[in-house]
Parts: structure tokens; C-alpha cells; sequence
């Protein structure tokens, strides 16, 4: 693997032989003049990392039931302004017979903190969709490390759950019924259990600062992420944060770049919340070092209700519509769809 801070191109800012430290990484933050070196010297290490071809993971949004009150999401407990619904095993199995004859490989279960998927449903849930023959990653939030392992063995190959933020205070601030150390623990159980563990973080939460920013591309190394998604904050009308300003396009881009550079061989998904900032936003991102895209595959009548934040993309797009854009999204910046199930390289 390259080292990929042993260049001159930027000059004094960066130490030879060594890859950037927390200083470096704030002022190639704070510094916008050099954004295009980044964001290409990222998509380099990408295309030498990891290659061209783009993995689809097709997203199935089974639940907007959630307990928490993160104060940025729409789905938070305290919002009574939204539908909820919850999909059924029967319904989420035919969600992913339709998203397997798409072509996907991999499926994301995704949803809020819903008490109603007790760990034996989910076990009935995970075994269905492995006869599928497909990689399967879970994204239901914080879980007890028995249930976790239930889930790996019935099973699930990777877990996502993003830290938010590294800065203990920020937090507590927007998490108000739950616990850093918690989140820390269920990232732990989910390495020692042996699943490919994604995390995260939201840029642009209100006082939030480069520096935390810095130590939160740092945390992703240090726990030698297998994933890590990276998306701005979008304020949502019903929620405590709906004054607040919309986090910055390019500063999540520049927060994704630089942590391709640090963790060259990992998957970094172009996520959504990018492309509802800018309308180009994943293709971007995939030029700045990302290779993976998560569509949504849930059924149309679905979408609106998983309003995490608003004017989410595809609201009203059927599944088939997504593939095909985004394939020929893909096919247009001269990128191949990956036809693997497109596992982690960072192992070992
Ligand atoms: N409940 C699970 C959890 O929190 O890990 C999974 C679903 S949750 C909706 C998925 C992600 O949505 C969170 O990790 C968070 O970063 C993101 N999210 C929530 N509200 C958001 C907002 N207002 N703007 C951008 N991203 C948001
Ligand atoms: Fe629930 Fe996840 Fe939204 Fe927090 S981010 S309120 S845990 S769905
Ligand atoms: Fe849904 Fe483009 S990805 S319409």
C-alpha cells in the first residue's frame, strides 16, 4: 500500500515519509485553496486502493419506528408529525427477491431503534435474505452484544453505525438519551464478533468544530474502520435543530477525501445526504474517493415516510428507476458496476 503523504504536491503542509497528522488534516481543512489537489490525489488513492469498479449496496428502509431522539433526525421519538410504518418479513423478503433480480449484491437493512424486531425476528429476517445468496450489513443502531453475535451467526456479514461525532460534549448535546460509551462498545462487540464494522460521522452539526472533525477522521483509523460514511447535516423542520444551518457540501467532501487518503483500502460510500446538498453530489464524490453507492430499493409508497431529513432523493422513484440512473451515472464518468460482492480489502 502506498504511502501517500510522501509528496510534495502540497507542499510544506505535509511531512515526508508519514501520513497526515491531526494538524495537517485541520489545515488542509480549513484551507479551500487546495480543495481540487485533494480531491483528485483521493481518487487517486482510490483507483490504486481499491480500483474503479463502484458497489452497489441496495437499501431497504424497514422501519421509521425509532425510541432515540438524536435532536438532527426526523425519525427521532419526540416527532409526531410523521407516519410511521414498519415492513413486515413477508414484504422486506420481497423487497430483496426484487432488488437480487436488479442485480445487487449486497442488501443494507436499515432502520430506526424499533423494539417490535425482537433478536429472534431479526434472526428469521437475516436467515430469509441469506437464501438469497447475497452479503447482508444491518443497520439498526445500538443492540446488546448477544444480540449482535445472534446476528452475526444467523448470518450477517457488516454492521453500520456511524460515532456522529468524536466530541464527547457535542455528543451529549444531541443525543440526549444515550451514551458515547455505549456507541463505543457496540463498535468493539461488532469487530471482536467479526463483522466488516462501518461508521461515520454528520459534518456541519451546529457547534461542531474542524478540530473535532480531525480527531473524528482519526477515530476511523485508530478502530480501522472497514467502512466509513460520511455525510453532511441537513436541519428537519420538526426537529429541535430546524433553525440551524445546513452542513457544507464541500467540507463532508473534504472530510470523505482525507479519509481515503488515511485509510487507503476501505469502502466509503457516496452517500445520499450528499446528493440532496448537490445534485451531482455522489458522482463527486465518487471522483474524490469513494467507490461504493447505496440506492434505495424500498418499495416507492415507503420513501417519503423515512424522512430523516428533508428533500431526500428518489422519493418517488421505483427501485428499477434507481438502478438504471445510477448505473448509467456510474458508466458516464467511465466507472464499472462491481459484480463481487465487494467485501472489505482492509483485512489484515
Ligand atoms: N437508527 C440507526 C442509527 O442511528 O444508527 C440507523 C438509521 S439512522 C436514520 C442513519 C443515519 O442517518 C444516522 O447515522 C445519521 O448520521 C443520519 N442522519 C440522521 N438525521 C440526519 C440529518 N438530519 N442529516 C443528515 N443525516 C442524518
Ligand atoms: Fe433513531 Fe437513528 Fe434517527 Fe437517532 S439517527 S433518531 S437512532 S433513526
Ligand atoms: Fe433514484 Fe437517480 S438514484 S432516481
Amino acid at each position: 500500500m502506498g504511502n501517500y503523504a510522501n509528496t510534495k504536491v502540497y507542499g510544506t503542509m505535509l511531512k515526508e515519509d508519514k501520513l497526515f497528522n491531526k494538524s495537517e488534516i485541520i489545515n488542509i481543512l480549513k484551507d479551500s485553496s487546495k480543495n481540487d489537489w485533494l480531491f483528485k490525489y483521493a481518487d487517486k488513492v482510490r483507483a490504486d486502493n481499491v480500483g474503479d469498479a463502484v458497489h452497489l449496496r441496495g437499501l431497504v428502509e424497514f422501519s421509521n419506528i425509532c425510541k432515540n431522539s438524536c435532536k438532527y433526525c426526523g425519525l427521532r421519538l419526540e416527532n409526531h408529525n410523521i407516519e410511521r410504518y414498519r415492513i413486515l418479513i413477508e414484504e422486506i423478503l420481497s423487497i430483496v427477491e426484487n432488488a437480487v433480480n436488479m442485480g445487487y449484491k449486497t442488501i443494507v437493512l436499515q432502520s430506526g431503534e424499533d423494539s417490535y424486531f425482537s433478536k429472534d425476528k431479526m434472526i428469521e429476517i437475516i436467515e430469509g435474505i441469506k437464501k438469497f445468496d447475497v452479503a447482508l450489513t444491518l443497520s439498526i443502531g445500538e443492540r446488546s452484544y448477544e444480540d449482535y453475535k445472534a446476528f452475526k451467526q444467523a448470518g450477517a456479514d457488516r454492521y453500520l453505525i456511524r460515532i456522529e461525532t468524536t466530541d464527547r460534549e457535542l455528543y451529549k448535546q444531541m443525543h440526549p438519551n444515550m451514551n458515547f460509551e455505549n456507541r463505543i462498545r457496540c463498535l468493539k462487540d461488532l469487530k471482536e464478533l467479526g463483522y466488516e464494522v462501518g461508521t461515520g460521522c454528520l459534518v456541519g452539526l451546529p457547534n461542531q468544530t474542524i478540530e473535532s472533525l480531525a480527531d473524528d477522521i482519526l477515530f476511523f483509523k485508530e478502530i480501522e474502520a472497514d467502512m466509513v460514511g460520511i455525510g453532511p447535516f441537513i436541519p428537519h423542520p420538526q426537529t429541535p435543530l430546524k433553525y440551524a444551518s445546513s452542513g457544507s457540501f464541500e467540507l463532508a467532501l473534504k472530510v470523505m477525501a482525507l479519509t481515503r487518503i488515511l485509510l487507503p483500502d476501505i469502502n466509503i460510500p457516496a452517500t445520499t445526504a450528499m446528493e440532496t446538498l448537490n445534485p451531482n453530489g455522489r458522482i463527486k464524490a465518487l471522483q474524490s474517493g469513494a467507490n461504493v453507492v447505496m440506492p434505495n430499493v424500498t418499495s416507492t409508497k415507503y420513501r417519503a415516510k423515512y424522512e430523516i431529513y428533508p428533500n431526500k432523493i428518489c422519493l418517488n422513484d421505483k427501485p428499477e428507476k434507481c438502478r438504471g440512473c445510477i448505473g448509467a451515472k456510474i458508466e458516464s464518468i467511465g466507472r464499472k458496476i462491481a459484480t463481487n460482492y465487494g467485501f472489505s480489502h482492509n483485512k489484515g
